[in-house]
């Protein structure tokens, strides 16, 4: 059977929901588990870069010419602005602090919307990896409607907490708007993250999604866990900084059940 490339987009308008920190460890977790991966750092905050990188390396990619920026201002094949990471399966392509300008940068472009889609076509049509996985900035322009127009599908992580799901209606209309230039795209589910159980509160979250119609809220939710942060400081993937953490496993677990979807 000839493999198919999915790509998602990791979305949400509200900052800080855990976008990049699920793009990055949903990504090594399917990597461990065989799956050929590519991580895109849309973001100019460079986070998922670092992510894998020390700071001194990310800052060399965002300064460079091989950076997500540059691909998309020249409009060329991404296949060339490709790096590896420490680990098997899992590359790579970075971003730079210039994404600040792209709004600009795509203002001036024909069939904007479309920029992404172009530049990744190729490493699609390959069938190369069997995840593609892009990482939104935490707004709703032309950017992330670029990359949810070059997705088929958008995993949209939502913070258990009072205020996580401010926004979310917005961020639903976003994709309406999205779907009616890219009409396949489809909302794969929404990750609760950063989960206290001690409290109760993210129960009625978890209830209040569910009973949304037509949305799916995966199974698999992520706790809050200090070697989180630890594992960022470290610019390792969970797993890779303690095996044992209880956020690794819980990565391991929604990274199977995402992958179950086209068992
Ligand atoms: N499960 C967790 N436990 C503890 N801290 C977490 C957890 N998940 C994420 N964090 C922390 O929360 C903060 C926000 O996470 P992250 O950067 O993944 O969110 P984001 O949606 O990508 O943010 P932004 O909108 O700025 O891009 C980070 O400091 C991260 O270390
Ligand atoms: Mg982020």
């Amino acid at each position: 059977m000839e493999k198919k490339t999915r790509i998602i987009a990791f979305a949400n308008n509200k900052g800080g929901s855990g976008k990049t920190t699920s793009c990055a460890n949903i990504g090594y977790s399917l990597s461990v588990m065989g799956k050929k991966v590519l991580l895109i750092d849309g973001d100019m905050q460079l986070n998922l870069s670092l992510s894998f990188f020390t700071e001194d390396e990310v800052l060399e990619f965002a300064t460079g010419e091989k950076n997500l920026y540059q691909a998309i201002k020249k409009q060329e094949d991404l296949s060339d602005y490709i790096v590896s990471t420490p680990y098997e399966n899992l590359d790579l392509i970075p971003s730079s602090t210039l994404m600040s300008g792209m709004e600009y940068e795509l203002f001036t472009k024909w069939q904007r919307e479309f920029i992404l889609r172009g530049c990744l076509k190729k490493i699609k049509a390959s069938g190369e990896y069997d995840y593609i996985l892009i990482d939104a900035p935490p707004t709703l322009g032309g950017w992330v409607m670029n990359i949810l127009c070059a997705s088929d599908y958008v995993i949209m992580p939502v913070e258990a907490s009072p205020w996580g799901l401010f926004g979310v209606a917005n961020m639903f209309e976003f994709l309406e708007d999205v779907r009616g230039i890219n009409e396949d795209l489809e909302l794969l589910g929404i990750a609760i993250t950063k989960v206290d159980a001690r409290k109760n509160y993210y129960k009625q979250t978890v209830e209040t999604l569910r009973s949304t119609e037509g949305v799916n809220v995966f199974e698999h939710i992520i706790r809050v866990d200090s070697e989180v942060e630890w594992a960022q400081d470290d610019s390792k993937p969970i797993l890779v900084h303690k095996k044992s953490a209880r956020s690794a496993g819980e990565y391991m677990e929604l990274a199977k059940e995402i992958d179950e979807t086209w068992q």
